[in-house]
């Protein structure tokens, strides 16, 4: 009886194997819609539109399939790892926790990706040590499925907010990091932007102004039962944790569970095909809006918060990788938010004078491809300013695999798999371009 358990977990294993694709077509056509509705398991890790090149986690079971597509569209393609779950599993024996510093302003709270557990601790401390408690306040906002907390981190000065001599109520500003799994560096930046308020309230006066006028709130693990699957068992994990109308029939495969959070938000849900219905898709959408607990709670709290005090008037979603600046709509082509050109006129100058050009500034339905159910989307029904930042990793020195000839195991890497030192450079270019854009509301609306 062992053998054949022994055997049937072999098997189990080569069937889960997920291989990492880089696919490059000679035209411009729309393979991506293509190639979603063949391969419904399929994963973007990547997409340069100009480029016609696609970077994609697949099961192995789909090789030959995908194969001939891409043979029957000209196209050309790279393996650039053959067992990504294995190749990439966190090691579980982590280097032991080093003391840590009482100053939860310290800079070694942001240069590591810590464990929920940590960050729990870290907020905690944010809230009861003397050089912050009187500007902290937590906020839990729900809890995961797997019963973790979801805590908002509200940053609030006793900065009176005049306009024009007069004494006005605060508005509020919204950030969050971490709402799929694997992508760590956006909870580490959104721990960055915290703590870069914090220390700089005073003696940076853009800043200063800029908490006159607003309260910032910021939920930096948004998907925290992800993100601790991704350290323990796969670390290219996207979605939640809930269990799906297939997790139990197709038993053992842990791609039938979870939620992707960014197609679950109750606006245009499910209205583009770029949400998958699949239970076991990384990208599926659930079976209604706001089905998951993490994005009600969220949901719940942005509305609460609309209306009583203080009123949402930005929100910044961040996401890594890609250098992409995306402003709404997500879930169409066919429209723009009635503001987009004030948007993207805000957005680019910031992003040219802050990010030197390197960012792309857009519509994310034209820069990546429409998806619906999408946060920013939501946001923008009841904020005139949301808009997602796909953040830039720093390779610890590695080439991007894609711009090299080379696989994974011979020193490249894929994006996701980025040291904690990414976290100071991408959360420095991100905390100013998020202070210059303020500032600049502030000045012209405000003031
Ligand atoms: C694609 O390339 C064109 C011309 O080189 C450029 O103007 C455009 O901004 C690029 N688009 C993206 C999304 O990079
Ligand atoms: C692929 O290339 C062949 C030969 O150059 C050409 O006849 C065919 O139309 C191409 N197919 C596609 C889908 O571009
Ligand atoms: C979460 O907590 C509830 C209430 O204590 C419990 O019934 C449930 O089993 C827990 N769920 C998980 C996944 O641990
Ligand atoms: C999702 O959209 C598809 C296509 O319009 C529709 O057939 C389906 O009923 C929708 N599903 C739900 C749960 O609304
Ligand atoms: C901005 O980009 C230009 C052109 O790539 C480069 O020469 C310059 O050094 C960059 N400046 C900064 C501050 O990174
Ligand atoms: C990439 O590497 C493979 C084998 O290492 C080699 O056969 C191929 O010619 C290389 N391609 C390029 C474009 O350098
Ligand atoms: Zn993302």
């Amino acid at each position: 009886m062992i053998h054949i358990a022994v055997l049937f977990l072999y098997f189990l294993n080569i069937l889960q194997a997920e291989h990492v694709w880089f696919v490059k077509f000679p035209s411009k056509d729309d393979h991506l819609s293509h190639i979603e509705k063949s391969f419904p398991l399929i994963d973007l890790l990547q997409h340069d539109y100009n480029d016609s090149s696609y970077v994609f986690l697949l099961p192995s079971t789909y090789q030959t399939k995908l194969r001939r597509l891409i043979h029957q569209a000209n196209g050309s393609y790279r393996i650039l790892s053959n067992n990504a779950r294995n190749t990439w599993k966190v090691s579980p024996d982590r280097p032991k926790r080093s003391v840590l510093s009482d100053n939860p302003l310290d800079e070694s709270y942001y240069q590591r990706f810590p464990t929920y557990d940590e960050h729990q601790e870290w907020q905690q401390l944010l809230q009861s040590s003397p050089q912050t408690q009187k500007l902290i306040r937590l906020h839990t906002i729900g809890q995961t499925y797997e019963n973790r907390s979801l805590t908002v981190v509200q940053i609030h000065t006793n900065y009176p907010r005049r306009i024009q001599g007069r004494r006005k109520r605060k508005q509020a500003i919204y950030i969050d990091g971490g709402m799929h799994a694997r992508e760590w560096l956006s909870v580490g930046v959104a721990n960055y932007i915290l703590i870069q308020f914090l220390l700089l309230r005073e003696s940076d006066p853009k800043v200063h102004e800029i908490l006159r006028h607003f309260d910032i709130f910021v939920l930096p693990m948004m998907n925290p039962d992800g993100y601790e699957y991704s350290r323990t068992h796969n670390r290219l994990w996207r979605k939640n944790r809930s269990p799906t109308s297939h997790s139990e029939f197709w038993n053992g495969d842990q791609n039938c569970y979870g939620v992707d959070l960014n197609r679950n938000f109750p606006y245009q849900w499910n209205s583009t095909y770029g949400a998958s219905s699949h239970p076991c898709s990384h990208s599926y959408r659930g079976i209604s809006p706001a089905s998951e607990s993490e994005v009600e709670s969220v949901v719940n709290f942005l509305r609460r918060q609309r209306i009583s005090h203080p009123k949402f008037y930005a929100y910044f979603n961040l996401h890594s990788y890609g250098r992409f600046w995306l402003l709404p709509w997500t879930y169409t082509m066919l429209e723009r938010v009635t503001n987009y050109d004030e948007l993207f006129e805000r957005s680019t100058r910031v992003a040219n004078e802050v990010m030197n050009q390197t960012y792309r500034v857009g519509q994310a339905s034209f820069l990546l491809y429409p998806c619906s159910g999408t946060s920013i989307d939501f946001a923008s029904t009841f904020m005139s300013h949301a808009m997602t930042f796909e953040l830039s990793p720093i390779f610890q020195g590695l080439p991007m695999c894609v711009e090299q000839n080379k696989t994974v195991n011979h020193g490249c890497t894929v994006g996701f798999l980025i040291g904690p030192e990414s976290i100071q450079i991408d959360g420095n270019e991100i905390f100013k371009a998020i202070i210059e854009y303020l500032y600049a509301l502030v000045q012209d609306h405000f003031v």
